[in-house]
């Protein structure tokens, strides 16, 4: 990833240390690369193909900064805060044409296929993100395409990606597939929940961010479909998410008293309970996908990492 850092343009390579040095999880190479394990082994083409998994994901954090005007991610400044908006956008395209380079070196086109794809899906899980925000009658078929498309895309890819590389028959293939897409899905469930649980020092980014930004994500969605219709805490909850989006969509500031009154009611109807269930139920789907490879320290790893994500803090 240092690799691609030009060094003849100051402003992006400045900007590109500053993205490529936060020091994230690497969860997206790192499951990549341990489905190639338990297929049999690292390859050198699958290194590579994981590197573009960790170099598009950050492109679309460059991107995604810019769209949610924010200050700091992973606990620190962001690009677009140091450099501006036009700097993020640019550094995130220049990552994105480094990582369409990767590919052709690569030079397998099934895996550029299963690459472009994850791009459109991208775009699609914000759009369809962008068109249900401030809505509280977001339905779950709108949650889980967004979270879908947003987030698990690049998950299924890189395992499926290990499994062509690995020349898998077609059902194979797709088992892996459904394992990446499964714990994507379970990592963007717990990362809803982190959302009203974790301290910012923690996440690295502010919290109740995505209400603040008009997004009905799974713990509010659950907290409400966990109280009666017409009861006295679903409709104050109702009123309290009103509030923050209404002050969310005017750019306005929201009342402390209002934030901790509506994480506590989250929390108090079951919300973050339930959304830690469902977030399980995706985990042991991905686990009973891998039932068809052979027993390995790389099969388990994935399992274990798959289970431990329900605890991650940040
Ligand atoms: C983080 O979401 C954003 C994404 C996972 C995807 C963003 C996609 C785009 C901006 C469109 C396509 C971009 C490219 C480069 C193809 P979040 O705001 O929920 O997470 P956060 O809390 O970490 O910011
Ligand atoms: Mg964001």
């Amino acid at each position: 990833l240092k690799a691609i850092v030009p060094p003849d343009s100051e402003l992006l390579a400045d900007s590109l240390q500053h993205s490529l040095s936060g020091g994230g999880k690497f969860i997206r190479p790192v499951i990549t690369l341990l489905s190639g394990l338990a297929l049999g082994g690292v390859i050198p083409a699958l290194v590579e193909t994981a590197a573009v998994s960790e170099m598009i994901h950050i492109a679309t954090l460059l991107h995604d900064d810019v769209l949610d005007d924010a200050a700091v991610r992973r606990g620190r400044e962001t690009v677009r805060n140091r450099w501006g908006n036009t700097v993020s956008i640019l550094a995130g395209d220049y990552l994105l044409a480094q990582a369409s380079l990767k590919l052709a070196q690569i030079g397998n086109i099934t895996i550029v296929g299963l690459y472009s794809q994850v791009l459109a899906d991208l775009c699609d899980g914000e759009v369809e993100q962008i068109r249900s925000s401030y809505q509280l009658a977001t339905p779950w078929e709108s949650y889980f395409r967004k979270s879908i498309c947003k987030t698990a895309s690049l998950f299924a890819t890189g395992c499926e990606a290990a499994a062509v590389l690995h020349q898998l028959p077609e059902a194979e293939r797709q088992r892996l597939k459904d394992f990446g897409r499964n714990f994507g899905l379970a990592f963007q469930i717990v990362d809803d929940a982190l959302d009203y649980t974790a301290s910012q020092e923690a996440l690295g980014k502010p919290v109740l961010d995505d209400l603040r930004n008009g997004l009905m994500n799974a713990p509010v969605l659950l907290a409400l479909e966990n109280t009666e219709a017409g009861s006295a805490a679903q409709t104050e909850l109702r009123g309290l998410v009103q509030t923050i989006f209404d002050a969310g969509r005017q750019n306005e500031p929201i009342a402390e008293e209002v934030l901790l009154r509506t994480r506590e009611l989250i929390l108090s109807t079951g919300g973050i309970d339930r959304t830690l269930r469902l977030a399980r139920e995706h985990v042991k789907r991905a686990v009973d996908a891998l039932s068809f490879l052979p027993a390995s320290e790389a099969k388990q790893a994935l399992e274990s990492l798959a289970t431990t994500i329900i605890e991650r803090s940040n």
